[in-house]
């Protein structure tokens, strides 16, 4: 029987949109189905594949999106959506190949199942831009997406604290004001979409936290000064306000474990959030 970590290799290393989305939705319902070893033989590429179209640009140099509603910006808005699910299909089953053989089974068939999941909202997002007359890879996209997944290679605790409850977490706290701008331009298949989003990212989290704090539990730490080291060490600590509250209460991450975390002004006052620079998170500005 062909190993768990070979198949999520493949997927891994697949370039093409389809070619990635199949291999992904494949290997998540053959673990499910006990098609797969569950070893661990293969390590995980450093950098994933990439359509061989799509240029990868430093975030400061990212081109402007054009006039607010025009047709521009609404394919601009889209393809930086589609990149950000075609990485987090790439983060899903790097979490699930890369730290799978230290974890239990549960951990493994969650971020399988997570990874499917980011390769239909990949899928949905690319057809709703080909009826726009575009497509994933032309425009040029994000380098930054995958410095993450790079920085907390050697640490599954560093991974779950940055990507699921930072990184997603982030995508809880900006996709309500981007969902009511789709639905204000009339853009109905747009904001069915988006809606499927949230609701499946809340779930995402929840899968994060849930692994983080039996991590902490096995280390005998508490798990929100934990996080809030790794967070500090691995992503230059400061998050960004206005957070999706209820959201990330749903997703079982509680306020007082991230509030800690916005920096403050000289007056000790959380500072307002400003666009621009910083860390890549899973958002567009
Ligand atoms: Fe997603
Ligand atoms: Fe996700």
């Amino acid at each position: 029987m062909r190993s768990v970590a070979a198949a999520i290799r493949d997927a891994l290393l697949a370039s093409e949109p389809r070619a990635k989305v199949m291999a992904t939705r494949a290997v998540a319902r053959d673990w499910r189905l006990g098609r797969l070893d569950p070893r661990f033989d293969v390590a995980m590429p450093d950098e994933p594949g990439r359509p061989f179209s799509l240029e990868l640009l430093p975030p400061g140099r990212m081109p402007k999106r054009g006039r607010a509603g025009s047709p521009r910006s609404r394919i601009a808005l889209w393809h930086a959506l589609a990149h950000i699910e075609f990485v987090a299909i790439d983060l899903a089953l790097d979490m699930a190949g890369r730290f799978g053989g230290e974890m239990d089974a549960g951990f493994v068939g969650d971020f399988l199942d997570v990874a499917a999941d980011e390769a239909l909202h990949f899928a949905l997002i690319d057809r709703h831009l080909r009826t726009m007359d575009s497509h994933y890879g032309a425009l040029p996209a994000h380098g930054g997406l995958w410095d993450a997944a790079h920085a907390t290679r050697h640490d599954v605790a560093a991974r779950l604290a940055v990507v699921p409850m930072v990184l997603e977490a982030r995508g809880l706290d900006v996709t309500p004001a981007m969902l009511e701008r789709v639905r204000g331009l009339g853009d109905r298949a747009g904001t069915a979409i988006l809606t499927r989003v949230l609701d499946d990212e809340i779930r995402h989290v929840a899968t994060g936290v849930k692994h983080f704090v039996a991590q902490a539990g096995i280390a005998g730490l508490a798990p929100d000064s934990l996080w809030q080291a790794l967070v500090k060490q691995h992503f230059g600590g400061q998050l960004k306000e206005p957070f999706n509250d209820s959201a990330r209460r749903s997703a079982g991450l509680p306020r007082d474990w991230y509030a800690s975390l916005v920096p403050l002004t000289a007056s000790g006052i959380p500072a307002v959030s400003r666009g621009g620079g910083g860390k890549p998170t899973i958002s567009t500005r």
